[in-house]
């Protein structure tokens, strides 16, 4: 017995070297890779801005030069920036500059986890001297802890299986176990082999975390083949399936007879759409068209885009009935006000409840049929489906399902007053990841099931673990493909400014301001036409020079409060119009209607400024569109600060949309800014809409599905091992 013990001992105590060993390894390997991005971090975020640092620098304005440095500090990673002559001298600096630190060479490292880089500036004669800016690297230290509790748990369990494969085979006579050893010997397995898979996997495993750290981070921009490839890789190119109740093509028959394929105006279709023809595979939708059950096979599935075909829509058929319940109920008058604040009143009927139940059942079921492996990737969207994480989990227990939500969580007491909250956190813990646009987003998911369910919450690793099953909680914020495909083949910006004005009857010298939205309250279109109507009561000089064009998308006409607004806004508009116009001219050109993208990219290239003034909003693709229609690098957005993309689009003029005195300001703001100050901002915007676009969103969740997956196999294999290893035994 005690030459058993101490094989386990030795055996627990080389696993325990070997555990620090690979540690150690993958510790240094990150620091490396780190050192290396914090670099290319600062001078991106210099370049940025480096027009306008030059400027402010040869001019002397080093008040202006230190607002520029703050703008730049708005990278959550930047915490502080200093400008320091050529001769030594510290110029300006932002309010986090540590007191102590002057520009000498020596001085250059100011305690803590922090990264210091200087980026050299040249003027138009002579070089200004440095940028030097000081990162956080705080957030190492929480990598470092996650790889290394993850490398200990996986050693931890390999120690586990083997020590309890020796007490087993302890159990037997020593004659028997010999027996069998020898016998696992001849057939290549045994306890030496056992380890020969331990260090394969191990090896494997982290040979995958740092190629996938690579995908992540690797230089360069995210492209349609770099997901593609990334797929490839690390998912074997294994088709993806989308679950989302908007389907991308929709086959309408007209009052002419034929039919029509059209693109629902929809952030969600907005950001899918590119990944699907991207990656391939399945994407299951609600068939909404009225020619939808003519354009598919026997199995409810038609290819897409039309001419293309790279991926498959299955269609999901509900009845009117149905819908009623399911879509325009629980879904639209329950879930979206109860998410979204904007001051409507969730309604919640116990039918609607049943109709959502079924629904996600049925669209549970077709998943399960069009997957045709164990442990698919299916990446299920919205607030539509937060109950079929959990019956897609209990028909396909090793699937990897990642539940991306659309729009804003609550916070927790908010949630709460949903008659049936417990059994929708219940519904999307069967998710492996949840993701949300914003951290905010995150937080009040967690604190929803931190006060309505019993499970175990680890904040700092974001996971919650809730009957034996873990979720994690993340943050991806949405974008769109870039470069973008309406914006490449929209006509040039002087052919679009002449199109839009011809059919607005604008004159060439008028200003253009354009709306494009879903009629829905939580866009705030009342708020935007009154502050257009308070512009021209604040700045009569815009009377009969500056029209706004409100492009608007009947959405959910069948709920009462969408059709009150309707009313309202077209009243609204009427009224403003009567009150200003002045002979042809007139203030607002309200365009209720469904527009396809070529004309939404048309308005958005003829347009002087965009105004996006939702209430409250998930991220707004929009104000990201607008970014990208705008090669000519002018233009102007004002955007609500209460929006996800507001915390992107930092050079969007920022507004509260309620307040109606700061958003008349910001257009009149918009309609005289300086051509320079526009491209300044624009080029900024443009390049992180580049760099966070919608096809390094989907990498992120596929990448962090695979490691998902590589887990679950792992351990799966693990289990498995052990099984069969006792089985012999
Ligand atoms: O952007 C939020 C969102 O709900 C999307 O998720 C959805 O696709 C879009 O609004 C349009 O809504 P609907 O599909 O109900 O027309």
């Amino acid at each position: 017995m005690s030459s058993l013990i101490r094989f386990v001992a030795v055996l627990v105590l080389g696993l325990a070297v070997l555990a620090y060993g690979a540690l150690w390894l993958v510790t240094q390997r990150l620091r490396e890779w780190e050192e290396g991005d914090a670099q290319l971090r600062a001078e991106l975020a210099v370049n940025s801005s480096r027009r306008a640092v030059v400027k402010r620098w040869e001019s002397g304005n080093f008040a202006a030069l230190s607002d520029i440095l703050r703008d730049i500090t708005r990278d959550e990673r930047i915490r502080a920036i200093g400008a320091c002559s050529t001769d030594g001298r510290l110029l300006a600096k932002t309010t986090d500059w540590p007191a102590s630190l002057p520009c000498s060479g020596e001085a250059l490292n100011p305690g803590g986890r922090v990264h210091v880089s200087a980026v050299p500036l040249d003027g138009e004669a002579a070089p200004l001297g440095t940028l030097v800016l000081i990162q956080d690297l705080t957030f190492l230290e929480r990598r470092e802890h996650a790889i290394r509790d993850f490398l200990l748990i996986a050693f931890g369990i390999f120690a586990a299986a083997a020590s309890l494969v020796t007490v087993v085979a302890a159990r037997l006579s020593w004659r028997g176990w010999s027996n069998q050893l020898r016998k696992l010997l001849l057939r290549g397995g045994a306890q030496p082999g056992q380890f020969q898979p331990l260090m394969r996997d191990v090896r494997e495993l982290v040979e995958k975390l740092a190629t996938e750290k690579e995908d992540l981070e690797g230089r360069g921009t995210w492209t349609p083949q770099r997901l593609k490839q990334t797929l490839e890789r690390h998912l074997e190119g294994e088709r993806v399936v989308i679950v989302a109740n908007r389907e991308p093509y929709i086959h309408q028959r007209g009052a002419d007879g034929h039919i029509t394929v059209k693109h629902p105006a929809s952030g969600l279709v907005t950001a899918l759409e590119p990944v699907m023809r991207a990656c391939g595979g399945t994407w299951v939708a609600h068939g909404s068209g009225n020619a939808d059950r003519e354009t598919v096979d026997a199995k409810g599935r038609v290819r897409v885009p039309p001419g293309e075909e790279s991926y498959a829509v299955r269609r999901v058929w509900l009845s009117a009935e149905e819908e009623a319940g399911y879509y325009y109920g629980f879904s639209n008058e329950g879930l979206w006000p109860l998410c979204h604040v904007a001051h409507a009143r969730p309604t919640f009927r116990i039918d609607d409840w049943r109709h959502y139940q079924a629904i996600n059942q049925r669209f549970a079921d077709a998943v399960v049929e069009e997957v045709d492996v164990e442990d698919p990737i299916v990446l299920i969207q919205d607030y539509h489906f937060a109950l079929a994480p959990k019956l897609i989990r209990e028909r396909l227990p090793r699937a990897t399902l990642i539940t991306f939500w659309h729009i804003p969580w609550p916070n927790g007491e908010r949630f709460g007053i949903c008659p049936w909250a417990t059994q929708l956190l219940e519904g999307l813990l069967g998710s492996s990841i949840v993701g949300f646009h914003t951290q905010q987003h995150c937080n009040n998911f967690i604190d929803a099931v931190d006060r309505l369910l019993e499970a175990r919450i680890d904040r700092d690793q974001r996971v919650v673990v809730h009957h034996q099953r873990s979720t994690a909680v993340r943050a991806y914020p949405i974008s769109i493909d870039w470069p973008n495909r309406w914006a490449k083949e929209a006509p040039s910006v002087a052919e679009c400014r002449r199109s839009v004005f011809a059919e607005l009857g604008l004159p060439a010298n008028a200003q253009l301001g354009v709306g494009v939205d879903r009629l829905d309250y939580t866009k705030g279109i009342e708020e935007r036409l009154l502050a257009v109507e308070r512009l021209f009561e604040r700045f009569p000089q815009y009377r009969g020079r500056f029209t706004f064009a409100q492009l608007a998308a009947p959405s959910r006409t069948a709920i009462e409060r969408y059709s009150r607004l309707n009313d309202n806004v077209e009243a609204l508009a009427a009224r403003i119009n009567q009150r200003f116009a002045e002979g042809r001219w007139k203030p607002i050109a309200l365009l209720r209607a469904h527009h396809e993208p070529p004309d939404v990219f048309r308005y958005y290239r003829a347009a002087d400024v965009t105004y996006v003034s939702s209430l409250h909003d998930g991220m707004n693709l929009v104000a990201k569109e607008y970014v990208a229609a705008r090669d000519d690098e002018r233009g102007v957005l004002v955007l609500s600060s209460f929006t996800g993309a507001a915390r992107e689009l930092t050079e969007a003029l920022m507004v509260n949309p309620y307040d109606l005195e700061q958003a008349s300001s910001a257009l009149a703001t918009a309609l005289t800014m300086p051509e320079a100050e526009q491209v300044d901002r624009m080029r900024s915007m443009r390049a992180l809409v580049a760099e966070y676009n919608v096809y390094r969103w989907a990498g992120r969740m596929l990448v962090d599905a695979a490691r998902h997956r590589a887990r679950e196999r792992l351990s799966g294999r693990l289990t498995d091992r052990l099984l069969g290893l006792e089985r012999t035994a």
